[in-house]
């Protein structure tokens, strides 16, 4: 069960959309799925459709011992999902006065693996301790970087981040390279943006670049993936190719994980993609998750269904 974390410092670059997207496809193709919302914000959990407001508990309340993780999990578009709320932000307080702080979240997690086949973790745009547990519970870090000019700021930080949590709490940490968001193949910033990012931090790009377009934004406020929402945008179509080369894990990896290397050049300058893959599912089915949640899924963007 690859345990992937989704981090960068810098704040709306795509972290909870690469998150959601990523989830859902493999969701789509029969993986369990969970995501973790490690954010404050919450934004990953009010995407799937849970109306943190309406929570009595989330991961703080794991984070701190007063619940386990099967109390904060819900069930969306096929995954399930670690709930998030504001209280979060209260975790980094308790956390700093407490020994193996880094470790609270993986200790957590270990509860639950056994019954997903890959687990993402969605980071806060911080380097503060919740990142850090996230890193440390992490097998593997995919940074999403927008493709504008400041965007390699602060790059350097959260490399050397990486560097400590290897040193210190998690030895066995990849980085795994660069999901390259909001991609406008109309100026050439973005594509000096990528090369840098290979040349000077020697980062892989992985797959093709994730297109800007409005229907990300739209996508939650209606209660829809951006696969239900737009399937056919090349943005969407980008997701399934970057989520095809990472998915490495089960029987069919070796098949699976071939990477395209002209990929980034062909959509960089070629423009359009094509059409979507065949057989894509809009309706991402339930994943067969051996857990006993005790609330009913809850697709709509309405707050939670009520507790059975
Ligand atoms: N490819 C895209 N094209 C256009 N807009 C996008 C794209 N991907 C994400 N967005 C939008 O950009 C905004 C920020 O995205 P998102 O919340 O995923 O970033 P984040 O890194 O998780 O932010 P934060 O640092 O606050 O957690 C959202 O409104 C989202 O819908
Ligand atoms: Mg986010």
């Amino acid at each position: 069960m690859p345990v992937i974390a989704l981090a960068n410092q810098k704040g709306g670059v795509a972290k909870t959309t690469t998150t959601i997207s990523l989830g859902t496809v493999w969701a789509s193709e029969g993986d369990r799925v969970l995501l973790v919302d490690c954010d404050p914000q919450a934004a990953l959990t009010y995407s799937m459709g849970i109306d943190p407001e309406d929570l009595d508990v989330s991961l703080h309340d794991v984070l701190v011992g007063r619940a386990s993780m099967t109390d904060v999990l819900w069930e969306a578009h096929g995954c399930h999902i670690a709930a998030a709320t504001i209280d979060l932000a209260g975790s980094e307080a308790y956390l700093l006065t407490k020994t193996g702080r880094e470790f609270a979240l993986g200790r957590a997690l270990r509860t639950v693996e056994d019954a997903y086949d890959v687990v993402l973790l969605d980071c806060p745009p911080s380097l503060g301790i919740l990142t850090i547990n996230a890193l440390t519970a992490a097998d593997e870090v995919i940074v999403p970087l927008q493709c504008e000019m400041l965007s390699l700021r602060g790059m350097n930080h959260l490399l050397e981040t990486i560097e400590d949590v290897r040193s210190f709490t998690n030895p066995h940490l990849r980085l795994r390279g660069v999901v390259a968001t909001m991609f406008d193949p109309r100026t050439n910033l973005g594509r000096q943006v990528l090369t840098n990012v290979t040349e000077s931090f020697g980062l892989e790009v992985i797959g093709p670049p994730v297109r800007k377009s409005v229907r990300f934004a739209e996508a939650p406020a209606a209660g829809e993936t951006i696969f239900q929402r737009a399937p056919k945008v090349p943005g969407a179509e980008a997701y399934r190719e970057i989520a095809r080369i990472l998915r490495d894990w089960g029987p069919d990896a070796e098949a699976e994980t071939e990477t395209s290397p002209g990929a980034l050049a062909s959509e960089a300058t070629t423009g359009e993609r094509g059409e979507t893959q065949a057989g894509q599912d809009d309706q991402a089915p339930q994943a067969d998750v051996d857990l006993d949640l005790t609330r009913e899924p809850e697709p709509a963007p309405v707050g939670p269904a009520p507790r059975t």
